[in-house]
């Protein structure tokens, strides 16, 4: 019997030693927009980059394998992903999408509505029997999933979900960013196209915008393939080599950021100065038993609320010493955001607070730093008190 091969060793070993020029170890970059025809009138598999592109195919069969669905395209950011989903919708299609989503997924479908290219609603698809009559009532073509939601960490339960669409025609599409094949394999719960911004955790070194759309069968993926051509929303090539040199450590880093994020969960949840801490992983966590089901790991993004005001806040992220200030998460870095002012701006303050996003909430995107680097430092800047820098790491900034 073939020995099962795990997701780490996979990750590590994709497309090694396929290169039969030479006999590199690591597969080589293909940069050329165009591929010379050895035959006049006879098609070949790479022609123009925009179609197929050899390093693009490379990290598309690699993160395909892992997470277990038949073909991925590789597209140019996460939204010209969402983007390339929406090729399945005619201008009279529903799409449900969750109420509290990430901003750019709410403004695309907003947007595309109001150009009559398609019809959506927002639903909170934690109430399943909301979205069950939503499903009845709007027979919709897609039902689009990001679990776990940002910046609150809310889980959904992606196979009720399944089971509820089983008899329909409606495709399930999971937004996997938050915790990518590592933790959660969408489509052993059911999904039918699995998306991600691979911007985040997949490349995670913060230096690439990048996105892959997943698809469970072969004409779905004909479909994305064809439509990211005509298009146009293939990624660069030597954007896919840099991911796919990310993924190659992908299983280590999920597992250190886990592993920080849940130390600082737990750090945080009994500090006197923490009103509220978002993290799946916590036992408190409203959704603690659906994420422990559903996923193998609960990831490295949490969320807490200060029990400050708007001018500490401000104090807090001045003397957080091992932090960037920034929007992005996901990298191996340290990030903490302000979703009230950065990531959650354009929302009018009755919808910020219907979402749940107050002055007093920050996010935090754990890096691998050490962790009692992490819990230091957090745990200083939450004294409101400047501390001595580190010179070195202060060159460094
Ligand atoms: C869950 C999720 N999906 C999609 C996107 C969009 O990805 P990108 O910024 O790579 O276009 C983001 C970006 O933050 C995200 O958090």
């Amino acid at each position: 019997m073939k020995q099962h091969i795990s997701k780490t060793t996979l990750s590590v070993r994709a497309g090694l030693e396929s290169d039969e020029q030479f006999g590199a170890v690591i597969p080589p970059i293909h940069l050329s927009s165009t591929f010379a025809f050895k035959q006049f009138g006879v098609e070949q598999q790479y022609d123009y980059t925009r179609t197929a592109n050899p390093t693009r195919d490379a990290l598309a069969e690699a993160v395909t394998v892992l997470e277990g669905g038949y073909g991925a395209t590789v597209t140019s950011s996460g939204m010209a992903a969402i983007t390339l989903v929406t090729a399945c919708l005619n201008s009279d299609d529903y799409v449900l999408i969750p109420h509290d989503c990430y901003g750019g997924t709410i403004r695309l479908f907003s947007r595309l509505e109001e150009r009559g290219l398609l019809r959506v609603k927002f639903v909170d698809q934690r109430d399943l029997n909301l979205l069950h009559q939503a499903i009845n009532q709007y027979k919709p073509k897609i039902v689009l999933v990001e679990t776990p939601s940002n910046p609150l960490l809310r889980i959904v339960d992606i196979q009720a979900i399944s089971k509820i669409l089983k008899q329909s025609n409606t495709l399930l599409v999971v937004d996997n960013t938050f915790l990518t094949p590592i933790f959660q394999t969408p489509f052993a719960l059911g999904a039918d196209i699995v998306i991600h911004s691979t911007t985040k955790y997949i490349n995670g070194h913060s230096d690439v915008v990048g996105g892959i759309v997943v698809a469970k069968t072969k004409t779905l993926h004909q479909t994305m393939q064809e439509w990211a051509n005509i298009l146009g929303l293939s990624g660069a090539p030597f954007d896919s080599y840099l991911t796919l040199r990310g993924l190659r450590t992908l299983q280590l880093r999920m597992q250190a950021h886990e592993k920080n994020a849940l130390a600082l969960a737990q750090v945080l949840s009994g500090h006197s100065s923490v009103e509220k801490v978002y993290y799946p992983g916590l036992t408190s966590h409203p959704t603690h038993a659906i994420a422990k089901k559903q996923q193998s790991g609960f990831g490295g993004i949490l969320s807490f609320k200060i029990k400050f005001g708007l001018k500490e806040v401000e104090k807090f992220f001045k003397y957080l010493e091992y932090f960037s200030l920034a929007e992005s998460l996901g990298g191996f870095e340290s990030l903490v955001c302000h979703p009230y002012t950065m990531t959650h701006a354009a929302l009018s303050p009755e919808q910020k607070e219907k979402a749940g996003i107050s002055e007093n909430l920050i996010r935090i995107s754990v890096g691998i730093e050490q962790q009692e680097d992490i819990i230091g430092s957090i745990l200083e800047a939450l004294e409101l008190k400047s501390v001595k820098a580190n010179p070195i790491l202060k060159v460094m900034k």
